[in-house]
């Protein structure tokens, strides 16, 4: 597994990635209007935009892009993982998990001042069980909006050494 900054090209596959999890994974969990709004959000020339604004990652394997992770700066001591997405055939193998830990890798040399990680879920039953695996904690209800719609999502957060 390999780990590299996004390039224009990695779009397309970024684009796929995020909307398959939502096709395929989070229908329990969301309404049908959800999952419009949540992946019309994100085409790929917006992650082209996002990779201009924030740090974001590429997850290789075998020359095969099989996740992207990304991170914003919410202020001097708070980032935020934004978005991150494994490819569905390459789910359990410790992945995300190794994400996680190069956040918190590149986190300490770059944002030296950020001593905590925020994640803000929709799909809180679906995923808070591998946020808390890694050390992430609930710290309360909030919203994520989708070109205005509006749904309701769970704050987690994790204490950072710094
Ligand atoms: C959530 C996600 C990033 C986890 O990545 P992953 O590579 O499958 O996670 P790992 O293999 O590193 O799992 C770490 C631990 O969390 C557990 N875990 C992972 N996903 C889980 C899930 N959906 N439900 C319960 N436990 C889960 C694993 O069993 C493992 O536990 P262990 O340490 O006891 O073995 C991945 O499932 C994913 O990309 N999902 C679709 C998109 C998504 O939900 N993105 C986040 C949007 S907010």
């Amino acid at each position: 597994m390999n780990i590299r900054q996004f390039k224009p090209d990695d779009a397309e596959s970024c684009f796929r990635l995020r909307s398959n999890a939502f096709i395929q994974k989070f229908h329990h969990e969301l309404s049908p209007q959800d999952i419009a709004f949540a992946v019309n959000a994100y085409m790929p020339n917006d992650y082209i935009r996002m990779a201009k604004e924030m740090p974001f990652f590429i997850v290789e394997h075998s020359d095969k892009i099989i996740g992207f992770f990304n991170l914003k700066q919410k202020d001097t001591t708070t980032a935020e993982l934004q978005q991150i997405y494994i490819a569905l055939d390459t789910l359990g193998k410790g992945i995300g998990s190794a994400c996680i830990e190069y956040v918190e890798q590149w986190l300490s040399s770059n944002w030296k001042d950020v001593c905590t990680l925020i994640v803000e879920t929709i799909i809180p039953q679906y995923n808070s069980e591998f946020y808390k695996k890694v050390g992430f904690e609930p710290i309360g209800d909030t919203f994520c909006e989708f070109l205005g719609h509006k749904i309701k999502a769970l704050r987690l957060a994790k204490n950072l050494s710094c």
